[in-house]
């Protein structure tokens, strides 16, 4: 039996690279994306503290019903959601799921989401105290009519709200950016330039469907953030981007990682960490199955795994 086969995803683990990410040890460079991990999905199935990092759903001030259904269709090599943000609200995000996954021995990347500057504020206010090892901002995602995208694609409006989150909180701050922008590369310089600490990249394309028997989309918001698969070389492209034009700033790489090769690519693109998204709606383990396969691939490559463990990165 070869090594893959023989793996045990679900057996302790002793991780021999791990990585820094804006002074934050992941015990290993894959963690799960935000808004696709649920500890109450997969607390039980596996030891989520054997993650490199857990990235939990976007939270807001208040309780947030998110959109009507239908709110996903299927598309090649992917999907189209606009769950639009449906969350607790961060109050019970800080005495449930947060102290439960700390419990457990997880490095938690806290997703901020908000409608307004105020929004974010507050929000990062309550957490600034908290247990969270990381807060990521959402500044992009597609489904929600305001803040989120709009934000984002703005690197004017971008600055105002990093300023501002930065004088609330010393946490490491990581802004998450979209790809449905020209120029990724200035948006990003405009996050650094105001404070962000790291940018992870990418959150989900603008997308639909329609449905041909009715000539209507399928989505009840009309459009929708394209993830999966499909979405694997364009994220690809938007770390390279970044990483050419930011040499030092840490970049957690996001979109269509199914497999230890895929984060690979990820890795030599100039990340210093990975997230698995999708993969883990139809294989709820794949983001640790992917940590398990990118072991294997870094125990044959020592150069790039020694950068990783001390912050480096490949370019
Ligand atoms: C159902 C669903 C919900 C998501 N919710 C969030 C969210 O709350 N906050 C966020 O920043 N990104 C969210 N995302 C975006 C993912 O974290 C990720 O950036 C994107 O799906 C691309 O990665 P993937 O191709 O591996 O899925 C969501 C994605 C999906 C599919």
């Amino acid at each position: 039996m070869n090594e893959q086969a023989s793996m045990d995803i679900y057996a302790p683990h002793a991780w021999r690279h791990g990585t820094m990410v804006a002074g934050v040890r992941w015990k290993n460079p894959v963690g799960t994306a935000s808004g696709t991990f649920q500890l109450a999905a997969v607390g039980n199935f596996y030891d989520v503290a054997q993650l490199g990092a857990v990235s939990t759903k976007g939270v807001s001030t208040v309780p947030w019903e998110g959109n009507p259904a239908p709110r996903t269709a299927e598309s090649p090599a992917g999907t189209v959601n606009a769950v639009g943000l449906q969350n607790p609200g961060v109050d019970t995000y800080l005495v449930d799921e947060l102290p439960k996954l700390k419990a457990l021995g997880a490095t938690v990347v806290t997703n901020v989401a908000g409608h307004c500057d105020d929004d974010y504020a507050q929000v990062v206010e309550k957490l600034a105290d908290s247990p969270a090892d990381m807060l990521e901002i959402n500044v992009s995602c597609p489904n929600v009519s305001h803040g989120g995208m709009s934000v984002g694609t703005d690197p004017v409006a971008l600055s105002h709200l990093i300023e501002r989150l930065r004088k609330i909180t010393d946490k490491p701050m990581v802004v998450k950016l979209t790809p449905n922008v020209t120029d990724i590369a200035g948006i990003a310089r405009a996050a650094v330039e105001s404070g962000a600490d790291c940018l992870s990249m990418i959150n989900t394309l603008v997308g639909m469907r329609i449905d041909i028997r009715t000539g209507e989309p399928i989505i009840s918001n009309v459009t929708g953030g394209v993830s999966g698969p499909a979405v694997f070389p364009v994220g690809l492209a938007c770390v390279w981007k970044v990483r050419q034009a930011l040499p030092d700033i840490p970049i957690i790489g996001i979109g269509g990682i199914d497999s230890g090769e895929k984060a690979l690519e990820y890795l030599y693109a100039g990340a210093n960490a990975v997230e698995v998204g999708g993969a883990a709606l139809v294989e709820p383990t794949a983001p640790l199955r992917v940590a398990h396969e990118l072991e294997l691939l870094l125990d044959a490559r020592p150069e790039l795994a020694d950068k990783l463990a001390k912050g480096d990165t490949w370019r």
